[in-house]
């Protein structure tokens, strides 16, 4: 049985003092009986701020991308041995606005994924198809790409270190969530498609879904035998809500 996993994903948002009082209330209302685990991935400046009040809780720790490089000249890049020295356990990489907005190809994101795994950070690597791709059916063509560009870069057995989340990119931040038919769908395929190259890596894979995530649409679509979770955006800077998410799962 694979536990679930709900990862709040806070973007470009707040400041020190928002993100230490968003985390002092996910924390005061978890609870001892939660069956999930959770995570959280602040901006990286307020990665100190928030390790400190996360200490000897079992929230996890994440950053929001991860350097392709272990140090020197790549201004504006965060290494994972950096990372590891705040407390973080995930790192996001290849978020569709890496992608899209940053113009990350999936080499560079198999790079960085591959650098999480050498340094023992467990990777969420996001893929998903924009609106365009799904209407002209080319839904499995993108993220097949995606998918094995980190498998070609890192193998499957990396797999067995890593998260997978699926965010399309036409539900990200819009209110429009796939349905649960749609994101099983799509989740199902992934996990076949890895088990062709290792069965076990596949059936013990957790698998998030991530876009619009709501309390309101949670338990249903945790409730589908491949979704193991979450990727939450903006639902994840309300303690309320987040932690609905949380208990959904
Ligand atoms: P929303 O939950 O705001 O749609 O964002 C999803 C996401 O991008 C999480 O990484």
């Amino acid at each position: 049985m694979r536990r679930s996993l709900v990862v709040g994903n806070w973007k470009m948002n707040g400041s020190r003092e928002k993100s230490r009082a968003l985390l002092d209330d996910i924390l005061k209302g978890l609870g001892q009986d939660l069956k999930s685990d959770v995570g959280v991935c602040p901006p990286f400046v307020h990665l100190p701020e928030v390790a400190l009040a996360l200490q000897g809780s079992s929230v996890l720790l994440g950053s929001q991308n991860v350097a392709d490089q272990d140090e020197g000249a790549f201004t504006g890049e965060i290494s994972a041995l950096m990372l590891k020295e705040f407390g973080c356990r995930l790192a996001i990489v290849g978020h569709s606005e890496r992608r899209i907005i940053y113009g990350e190809s999936s080499a560079l994101v198999a790079a960085r994924y591959a650098k999480a795994i050498e340094h023992g950070l467990i990777p969420i690597l996001c893929i998903g198809e924009i609106l365009e791709e799904r209407e002209s059916e080319r839904t499995f063509d993108v993220i097949g790409e995606q998918l094995d560009a980190v498998l070609n870069t890192a193998g499957v057995a990396s797999l067995a270190k890593a998260v997978i989340a699926y965010e399309p990119v036409w539900a990200i931040g819009t209110g429009r969530t796939a349905s649960t038919e749609q994101a099983q769908e799509v989740h199902c395929w992934i996990r076949s498609r890895i088990a062709r190259l290792d069965s076990d890596v596949a059936e013990n894979l957790q698998v998030l879904y991530g876009g619009s995530v709501k309390p309101d649409n949670a338990a249903a679509l945790f409730s589908m035998p491949d979704i193991d979770g979450g990727l939450i955006g903006g639902a994840s800077l309300d303690a309320n809500s987040f932690l609905k998410i949380c208990h959904s799962a």
